[in-house]
């Protein structure tokens, strides 16, 4: 069990020591800055030594670099933090020249020192540089998390849906509760076969102290240790080398704890179906090495800390969306109800017939996509784009809230507006083209995603009216790697009292 509880905010705070200590390092680093003559992206002009600070603080960064820094420079910026350099890139289309095309040079992430070195968060799919370890991880996620194998959990997505409905029609007021409860069983249940019981009362909380972590620690610069990594030799008891350690511990426990669990179960022959069973099951008792069990250990936790926040926080605003928007929750209510009936819950196999839902699922995802400047990579070689010089080990990010954004001359990118989607006539990609990533590092968990988002949006549809309270909301965004709605209020009004009736029957049955 873990014990020490450093608070998060003291760690970025340094004592004005560290500051005298940050000058003599960017001095040195000015000093061996590797210098070209070709231009590089172009970008604003940042400050004498530590460049662009300012534009890249202050939260909602992708805001700014999608609207008036894409107005002034163009859709690639450019930009410096001491001698660390940034690329940012606002269209799909960049995105893919970078990530797709030249995939061998741009398939690997930065090293984040604070949450990766130190806290060990390094040994996580995320973060694992592009190599062979990374393939050998990949390779152990896609057993669980292909296309076709992903259909084999159509029924936990299905009783999860469900039994969301159910705790929210009991606790209407909890409902971001339950929902992030929902999402995160999901992935469990996929990747431990843990039951609802089981994690309930003693996963959620570790998990959610991870994800409390990882939000903020994982992104470029999160920390001044990440821009002057030399930091990390300062001493043990220095506050954030305390809070480092916690994290290690934290993540190390995280990893182990429903692995041992699985395994246990698997020995005695009573796993669920899961991820860690299919990969134990197929291989024999001697290959099991301990480096071995450490990447399957390390990839299954992996799954939970990428996947439940976005699926969570995607469900949240597309309840944001329906409370705002009656007239769309009509439409797409009146669908299910002449497509599915009101005596059974939507499943995947009604996708085809209710084109309006997964409209409604596609702008949730646009609207507001739920990492905004998706996963940073980074350059692993010098490079050139369009006549610029982009040095090696450039951190380059995909601009995904400004590929929502795209103009479009009949639907305004800023509405709730589902239609965009069924008009051929002004077309919009479809959000699962960008929102998931690109390249080979594409997010493994997309079809998961996909199929659990159209399964829960569907049910919820089918079950409740979904309304703004009096007092209406404010649609407003936590600024971090995952930018979840941060906590609104709605009110479920329950479409029947048969209905009741119904989902009680299913979920007994399920
Ligand atoms: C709405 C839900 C989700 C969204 C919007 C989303 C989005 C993303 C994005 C943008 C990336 C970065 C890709 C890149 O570097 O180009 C990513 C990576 C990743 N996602 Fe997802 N994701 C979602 C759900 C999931 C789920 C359900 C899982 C697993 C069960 C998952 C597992 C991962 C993993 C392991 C990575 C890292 C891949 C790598 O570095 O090779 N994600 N995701």
């Amino acid at each position: 069990m873990l014990t020490s509880q450093v608070s998060i905010a003291k760690l970025t705070t340094l004592p004005t020591s560290y500051y005298a200590l940050l000058a003599t390092v960017a001095l040195l680093a000015l000093l061996f800055a590797r210098r070209t003559q070709q231009p590089t992206p172009p970008g604003p002009r940042g400050l004498p030594i530590i460049g662009n600070v300012a534009e890249l603080s202050g939260g909602f960064e992708w805001i700014r670099f999608g609207t008036t820094l894409r107005k002034q420079f163009g859709d690639v910026l450019g930009f410096k933090v001491l001698n660390n350099r940034i690329l940012v890139l606002n269209t799909a289309k960049a995105a893919k020249e970078f990530m797709d095309k030249r995939a061998s040079k741009y398939s690997s992430r930065p090293v984040l020192t604070v949450i990766g070195e130190l806290m060990g968060l390094d040994q996580a799919m995320p973060l694992i540089p592009y190599g062979a370890e990374w393939r050998a991880c990949r390779k152990l996620e896609h057993v669980a998390l292909n296309q076709s194998a992903v259909k084999q959990y159509r029924p936990v997505i299905e009783h999860h849906a469900a039994q969301l409905a159910l705790d929210i029609l009991q606790e209407p007021d909890k409902f971001l509760t339950h929902t992030r409860l929902c999402t995160t069983r999901i992935i469990l249940a996929v990747t431990y076969g843990l039951s609802a019981r089981v994690t309930a009362t003693e996963y959620i909380s570790l998990a959610e102290e991870v994800m409390r972590i990882v939000t903020i620690y994982l992104r470029p610069f999160a920390h001044l240790c990440d821009v002057m990594p030399v930091l990390k030799h300062l001493p043990s008891w220095i506050p954030f080398r305390r809070e480092a350690e916690y994290g290690r511990r934290l993540f190390e426990s995280f990893v182990s704890t429903p692995y041992e669990r699985t395994k246990q179960a698997f020995a005695k022959g009573d796993a669920e179906p899961s991820l860690i069973r299919d990969i134990l099951a197929s291989m024999p008792q001697d290959s099991l090495t301990p480096e071995v069990e450490h990447r399957v250990k390390w990839t299954a936790g992996s799954m939970f800390a990428a996947g439940g926040e976005s699926t969570f926080g995607t469900i949240g605003v597309f309840m944001m969306a329906m409370a705002l928007h009656p007239d769309k929750q009509a439409r797409a209510q009146e669908e299910v109800d002449s497509a599915v009936g009101t005596d059974r819950l939507p499943t995947m196999d009604d996708k085809a017939r209710l084109p309006y839902v997964y409209a409604v699922v596609q702008e949730a995802m646009r609207w507001h996509p739920m990492l905004p400047l998706s996963l940073p990579r980074r350059a692993e070689v010098d490079d050139e784009y369009d006549g610029y010089y982009i040095a090696k080990d450039t951190t380059v990010c995909a601009n995904l809230w400004a590929m929502g954004m795209e103009p479009n001359a009949k639907y305004p990118p800023e509405q709730f507006i589902p239609e965009r989607f069924l008009d051929a006539e002004h077309p919009t990609p479809n959000p699962n083209t960008w929102a998931f990533g690109f390249g080979r590092r594409i997010c493994p968990g997309k079809a998961l995603a996909e199929e659990s988002l159209f399964v829960l949006m569907s049910t919820l549809l089918a079950m409740f009216k979904i309304c703004a309270p009096p007092e209406g909301i404010k649609p407003e965004f936590e600024s971090r790697v995952v930018s979840l709605p941060k906590p609104f209020k709605c009110i479920f009004r329950l479409r029947s009292p048969e209905k009741a009736d119904m989902l009680r029957a299913v979920v007994a049955t399920q």
